[in-house]
């Protein structure tokens, strides 16, 4: 078997274009959230979803006490909040961001396309990442354009 270049990897997979979210809860009255582009449909019955946050991730290391989390999925006047939910903040990176809260408690971003409200069914350790496996509990959808994430660069959605 050949051994995979990491920087092969990351271009081959940055060919597979994905839609962007953020994954949100609240910890000890603080809203914390991450952006997440490995955001799945898994299951309809039971509803389930799921994403797979980076072993290394300190904010969903935190988050998963809460023990549940919103998946908002981002449109395209989110670009802003898929850069400051990726890198570190001074401040929160809810600054200057309107929520408001989930049935379990999560943030909903106000300006999002849709978003999935969960509780926690099982956390998988795989690889260098884990995948996060959730119950839906509730879920919305806006009318409006996505935001997509391909070879590095947010771009939007055109019908052929
Ligand atoms: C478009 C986009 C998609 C991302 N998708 C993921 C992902 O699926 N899993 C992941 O671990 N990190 C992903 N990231 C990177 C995380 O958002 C970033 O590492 C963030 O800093 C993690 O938060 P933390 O460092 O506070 O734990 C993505 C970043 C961007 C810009």
């Amino acid at each position: 078997m050949t051994a995979i270049d990491p920087k092969e990897f990351r271009n081959v997979l940055g060919h597979f274009p994905t839609g962007v979210t953020i994954v949100t809860s609240v910890v000890d009255g603080e809203p914390l959230g991450l952006t997440i582009g490995s955001f799945t449909s898994v299951s309809l019955d039971p509803p389930m979803v799921g994403f797979l946050p980076g072993t290394s991730s300190a904010t969903w290391a935190a988050m998963q006490s809460s023990g549940s989390f919103c998946v908002n999925v981002l449109g395209t006047n989110q670009a802003d909040e898929c850069w400051t939910f990726a890198k570190p903040t001074e401040g929160s990176r809810f600054d200057g961001v309107a929520w408001h809260p989930s049935g379990t408690g999560s943030p909903i971003l106000d300006a999002s396309l849709a978003w999935i409200d969960c509780t926690i069914h099982e956390v998988y350790e795989m690889g260098d990442h884990l995948f996060v496996l959730g119950n839906v509990t509730e879920l919305s959808a806006a009318e409006g354009e996505p935001l997509l994430f391909f070879k590095g660069s947010l771009g939007t959605f055109s019908k052929q």
